[in-house]
């Protein structure tokens, strides 16, 4: 296919030497068992911005597209699962990583990995969602998975005002759970009370290293963005049979615990992958966003930019100051 598009590119040009710049590409011969898909929405992602400034731990070869998250409408395909005019969400599996993602106009993908957007969700709204959404969704599965009940007690979200934080908080909020949202930006209250956050922590409290092995039970389940000391602290201060899910790393990628709140409080690890997740539970959890979970303030978590606009935002998001989801909106 002879056309051109748009997309942000990010070149090594000399070792380790990365600059990202919004240029014109060419769409590829699409292999068979992958379908073109004309990008309308992307969203940013801390893994995103990662990629874009040049980490070869997410993106080995460059010059490269980031864009994990993509939803559109497929263009061409020879899928018996999809039609052309179908419309569509891409997330996680290898887009955005090696393989050019949605920060370009159009992305070439196995069919394998597509989910057709359910009805109750437009693609604009699949995209405030996107993998920070789905992530999340997958911490609230988890949670309920285990058997933690409204009635168990509170919840602590951290990195509470960032992407995944933000919409676990609004999720487990309408479902009914009290969350404590930590969070570096207590500027930011109003806004993580909107959510639903009952109350507020600040994030320096759960970053004191201490030598005790386990503190007084608060938590009946985490959902942690952090790592580092505040995930050692997460460990230490969970009830009776409560759960972490462990996602991020943003402040650190290693933790130390002893074995105690395992052995005396039965606690466990939940490891979250939202890239692999199988099609069946994606396509469950993608249906919850669009119907009984779906946030009612979708709306009001979002900002919208052009391909122009992303760089800054990309910057952003690098140094902890985002504030909900940055959605990007090709324009045709
Ligand atoms: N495992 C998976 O499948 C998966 C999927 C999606 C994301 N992730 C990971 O989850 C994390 C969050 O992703 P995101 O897209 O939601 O990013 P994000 O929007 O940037 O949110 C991260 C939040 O963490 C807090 N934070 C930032 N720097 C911090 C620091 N140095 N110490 C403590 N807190 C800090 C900030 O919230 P406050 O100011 O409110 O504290 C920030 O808004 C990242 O590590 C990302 O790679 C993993």
């Amino acid at each position: 296919m002879n056309k051109e598009f748009m997309a942000l590119v990010t070149e090594e040009v000399e070792e380790n030497k990365f600059v990202k710049r919004i240029m014109k590409r060419a769409i590829e011969e699409i292999p068979d068992n992958h379908t073109l898909v004309r990008v309308h929405y992307s969203s940013l992602n801390y893994k995103d911005a990662l990629s874009a400034r040049g980490h070869k731990g997410i993106t080995r070869h460059y010059p490269h597209t980031p864009g994990i998250d993509a939803a559109g409408i497929i263009e061409v395909t020879d899928s018996s699962s999809f039609n052309v005019g179908d419309e569509v969400i891409v997330t996680g599996y290898d887009l955005g990583m090696d393989t050019n993602g949605g920060f370009g106009e159009y992305i070439i993908v196995p069919d394998e990995w597509i989910v057709s957007k359910p009805r109750n969700l437009t693609l604009l709204e699949s995209m405030i969602y996107g993998t920070a959404g789905f992530t999340a969704a997958i911490c609230v599965y988890e949670i309920i998975k285990s058997d933690i009940e409204r009635k168990s007690g509170k919840i602590l979200v951290t990195g509470a005002t960032g992407g995944v934080g933000s919409i676990a908080t609004a999720i487990l909020s309408k479902l009914g759970y009290d969350v404590v949202c930590s969070t570096g930006k207590k500027e930011q209250s109003e806004f993580l009370y909107k959510l639903g956050a009952q109350e507020i922590i600040d994030r320096k409290e759960l970053e004191q290293s201490s030598s005790k092995p386990m503190t007084s039970a608060k938590w009946s389940a985490v959902v942690d963005n952090v790592g580092g000391v505040t995930l050692e602290n997460a460990i230490k201060s969970v009830k009776m049979h409560g759960v972490i899910c462990v996602l991020g790393n943003v402040s650190g990628d290693y933790f130390s615990s002893s074995v105690y709140p395992f052995l005396l409080r039965g606690i466990k690890l939940i490891g979250i992958d939202s890239a692999s997740k199988d099609m069946t539970l994606r396509k469950y959890l993608w249906e919850q966003l669009s119907d009984n979970w779906k946030i009612d303030i979708l709306n009001d978590i979002y900002k919208e930019v052009k391909l122009s606009e992303l760089s800054h935002e990309i910057d952003k998001i690098l140094s902890g100051e985002q504030v909900g989801r940055v959605v990007l909106k090709h324009n045709f």
